[in-house]
């Protein structure tokens, strides 16, 4: 069913993902720059930060909050940036599913992702299989996923979840590792400038999309397999 904010809701003029089965990237953000996504910008501020280390790159942020899509998408337009970069209001998990065309993404950013713990949230989880496969199917052979996390287990629990999905290989600052110590992308995230000014260690991941020629290779039985 197609989501609708009640008409009274204060932000009920967001600007949503649109609605269709067929959501062309191209359209949304026209341009010839990478595309990178970060899912759950909240405040907005990694897309600031990251539209001015990244000149060339268009970026989309798919944010639940029908406020946040609102301000940050706001913000950008009045920065003069709206052409190249979005704030729209969405369940990333529902819009990727729906965004095409399939390897047009050179990035995707999840910073601090589900501030959920009691088991009956556990539906609102963002991170799962289901948004992995659609991340899988956006990015280009060797794009990145990056994610991080001032919580210990969530980092634990991401590394087991992403290392187990056959199209991603680590990335991290050692070989066969997906761990960075340092966030490389010249932005930062509000949450994460905050876990900094409050001393917490954060958990940084990063993952390549393996080439799809390498995917189907490891799939395909060796001709040594009788
Ligand atoms: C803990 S906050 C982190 C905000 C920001 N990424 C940062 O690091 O400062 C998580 C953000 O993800 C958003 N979010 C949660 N589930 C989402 C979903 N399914 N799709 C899009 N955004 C989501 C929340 O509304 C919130 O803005």
């Amino acid at each position: 069913m197609v989501f609708q904010p009640r008409p009274n809701h204060p932000y009920a003029d967001a600007p949503r993902f649109p609605d269709g089965d067929d959501v062309s990237i191209d359209a949304l953000i026209p341009g010839a720059g990478p595309v990178e996504i970060e899912i759950g910008p909240g405040r907005g501020g990694f897309l600031f930060e990251r539209a001015a280390a990244s000149p060339e790159a268009r970026l989309l942020g798919l944010e639940i909050r029908l406020k946040w899509a609102a301000i940050v998408d706001g913000r950008l337009r009045k920065g003069g940036l709206g052409g190249r970069v979005r704030a729209l209001n969405a369940d990333a998990r529902e819009a990727l599913a729906r965004l095409r065309p399939d390897a047009s993404i050179a990035r995707f950013f999840l910073h601090f992702p589900d501030p959920w713990w009691k088991k009956r949230h556990a539906k609102r989880l963002v991170m799962g299989p289901a948004l992995l496969d659609s991340l899988a199917r956006l990015l280009v052979d060797g794009g990145e996923l990056f994610v991080q996390t001032d919580v210990e287990e969530r980092g634990a629990l991401y590394a087991e979840q992403i290392g187990a999905h056959p199209a991603f290989e680590p990335a991290g600052d050692a070989p066969g590792s997906p761990h960075l110590a340092e966030n490389p992308y010249g932005a930062r995230s509000p949450r994460e400038h905050h876990a900094i000014a409050d001393g917490l260690p954060v958990s940084r991941l990063l993952y390549r999309r393996r080439p799809r020629a390498a995917v189907g290779a490891r799939l395909e039985p060796s001709r040594d397999d009788g």
